[in-house]
């Protein structure tokens, strides 16, 4: 019976999996001859092949920017809907005048259009892009248009999202050639004899220059390549032929080829590394808290001896001061409020990428849900920050919930208004358009700031954690703490720990945020934000039992510190790899990398901080729980 209950859950499951794949995943079955559609999408600057090339820009541009040229369709190209995340991450989808029918036209040389005047200026445009390494990246039923290639280290074939918009290679360094003819190569699977589904897109394509109004025939075999001049104005000529080739790659898997992880042995290594650290520290740290704080309860309950010679010392001492309030409780718990918003946050998000409903095939699912769980989760914000606000001793409730509401994200709208007036300037397509801005600020005041609200009531309702021992009238003195436990230091030092265990997943996430490589080793990345948490808990853990032990007794905010000090690496290890993978040219794609390295680090930090804040303050109740005191 119970099997039965659980076969019968797991079908639902797979049912509701399945209408969540939607609309990316049911399938299109063609007719033969039936039309196919080809998108174009914002074209995208694209790591060159080699190994040591680097990223020249970051912004991307419309097809349809006027001085690319590219063809029309008849009556203007047309915009397609995209959900929330696919446009934040940038996706600008067009129809196309392509004419492709389901196996239909096999190997036809067609003439897309020619552009008879393509004036210096735009020459000098599109020069410049293919020296860029732009990528144009086209859709074919939802297939991304990519290049085969052949992973080195493995030899095997894989499918490269993009393809290039010239070559500017070897010869062509100086002098780069536009792409203008397309060999585009359509798998198609048949499941019965009349049904035809996409299962495959390639495009390899070449460059054909000579004359541009003669009769075309698609051969850049012998033919010299076409180098826009930058002074006078010309003609382009598109070209396209289309193979189409019988697969026998089954519609469901038909991502397969293009989900190609690279060097599955680096994460493994990563995993290795971050495991073996995580080891490392719980042992270190259970043995040196365990060995010494038991010693010291047995010897601070040890009544006999302490009546007669025993004066208090160590973390003990400052038991009158431990729960003081500390300097500005207002703004530390709007901080860890919204901490836990993104924590949560970032926790789901992850489950629903393990189980694989935000794969590339449904395009920015991955923001969507995101923002979806940002905006669900502001209750949890209000919550935990009214609460957190009441046990520190504060006293303006409505203060705490307005900027609990407000504050954070305020202060992030505030960068990406900042970093979208550049991508405007350079007239990118990558600027989040205006509806798109509207839907955010509805998702932050029509949700997340209401329910942060109702968390913030229910939070203020259930009252502070008691403190489980009393606060002292007059203050102690400090006395001077060793140099490694000064709040920047030890958060610099403290960084270190949970940097190490994800700096190798880190790189994978940069690339692919950067260039545009998509990421799925989604198994990956959650060990390693699990990893991240525990490390980053234990280390602030120790960091505040050491600081009590110097008599310090003003915790609170250094244990956020130390638990965000990840960030601060983060954001050198940004700047390196900045240096190494990234040859960035206009000041405008230095200031959106500086931009959003920026938010990933302060995003990074409040996490951190959160999970440190969190992890010390229970360990420090458990502590001065366990002793007596007189
Ligand atoms: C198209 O042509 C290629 C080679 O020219 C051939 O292999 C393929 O089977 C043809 N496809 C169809 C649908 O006729
Ligand atoms: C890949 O193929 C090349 C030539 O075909 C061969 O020399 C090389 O050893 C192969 N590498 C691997 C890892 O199989």
């Amino acid at each position: 019976m119970r099997l039965f209950t659980a076969a019968l859950a797991c079908s639902v499951l797979s049912q509701v999996a399945h209408a969540f794949y939607l609309p990316g995943a049911s399938p299109h079955s063609y007719k033969d001859g039936e039309r196919v559609d080809l998108f174009v999408n914002a074209l995208t600057p694209m790591l060159a092949g080699t190994d040591d090339s680097k990223l020249k820009s970051l912004i991307n541009y419309d097809y349809y920017n006027p001085l690319f040229r590219f063809c029309e369709p008849e009556g203007g190209p047309k915009k397609q809907s995209e959900s929330l995340g696919s446009v934040l991450f940038g996706d600008r989808i067009f129809t196309s005048p392509y004419d492709i029918h389901m196996a239909k036209d096999n190997n036809t040389c067609k003439t897309l259009c020619l552009v008879p005047d393509v004036d210096a200026k735009e020459a000098k445009f599109i020069n410049d892009r293919i020296r860029e390494d732009y990528a144009l990246n086209w859709l074919v039923d939802g297939l991304p248009a990519a290049e085969m290639k052949i992973d080195l280290r493995t030899n095997d074939t894989f499918f490269d999202m993009g393809f290039n918009l010239g070559n500017n290679e070897g010869a062509h360094q100086n002098r780069p050639a536009l792409n203008n003819h397309y060999e585009v190569v359509l798998k198609y699977h048949k499941p019965t004899v009349d049904t035809f589904r996409v299962v495959g897109v390639l495009v390899w394509p070449t460059s054909i220059g000579g004359a541009q109004t003669a009769t075309p025939v698609c051969d850049a075999a012998g033919a010299e390549p076409l180098i826009l001049n930058e002074d006078r104005t010309q003609a382009i000529r598109y070209t396209y032929r289309v193979t189409w080739s019988e697969s026998d790659t089954p519609w469901a898997t038909r991502w397969d080829n293009y989900l190609h992880i690279f060097d599955p042995k680096i994460h493994w290594f990563s995993l290795f590394n971050s495991s073996a650290i995580v080891i490392f520290l719980c042992v270190m740290v259970s043995m040196i808290l365990f060995r010494n704080i038991s010693r010291d309860i047995s010897r601070y309950n040890d009544t006999d001896f302490s009546e007669d010679i025993q004066e208090d010392w160590g973390w003990k001492l400052v038991h009158g001061e431990v729960f003081r309030t500390p300097r500005n409780p207002l703004i530390l718990s709007v901080l860890v409020g919204n901490g836990a918003q993104l924590c949560s946050m970032v926790g789901v998000t992850l489950v629903f990428a393990l189980f694989g409903f935000l794969s590339p095939s449904n395009r920015g699912s991955l923001a969507t849900v995101m923002m979806v769980c940002w905006s669900l989760f502001g209750g949890i914000g209000g919550y935990f920050s009214a609460r957190l606000y009441a046990s520190l001793g504060g006293q303006n409730r409505r203060k705490n919930a307005f900027l609990t509401a407000t504050m954070l994200p305020t202060f992030i709208f505030i960068i990406v208004f900042f970093l979208n007036f550049f991508l405007l300037v350079a007239k990118s397509s990558g600027a989040v358009p205006f509806g798109t801005m509207v839907t955010i600020i509805v998702l932050w005041f029509g949700i997340s700031a209401p329910l942060s609200t109702v968390g913030s009531y229910y939070g203020s309702k259930h009252g502070g954690i008691r403190n489980p021992v009393r606060v002292n009238q007059i203050p102690r003195q400090i006395p001077p703490s060793p140099k490694y436990l000064r709040p920047w230091v030890a958060a610099i030092l403290s960084g270190i720990l949970p940097f190490g265990a994800a700096f190798v997943e880190l790189y994978f996430v940069l690339s692919s945020l950067f260039a545009s490589r998509a990421y799925y080793a989604f198994g990956f990345i959650a060990l390693a934000a699990g990893v991240v948490a525990l490390t980053t808990a234990t280390v602030t853990i120790l960091f505040t039992y050491f600081i009590l032990c110097a008599e310090e007794y003003r915790w609170q905010w250094r244990s956020f510190l130390i638990g965000g000090g990840s960030a601060f690496w983060v954001l050198a290890y940004g700047l390196f790899y900045w240096a190494t993978r990234l040859s960035l040219e206009s000041k405008t794609s230095m200031v959106l990398y500086l931009g959003y390295l920026f938010l990933i680090a302060f995003l990074d930090f409040i996490i951190t901080g959160t999970i440190g804040f969190i992890a010390s303050y229970w360990a420090v109740r458990k502590l001065y729980s366990a002793i007596r005191i007189d």
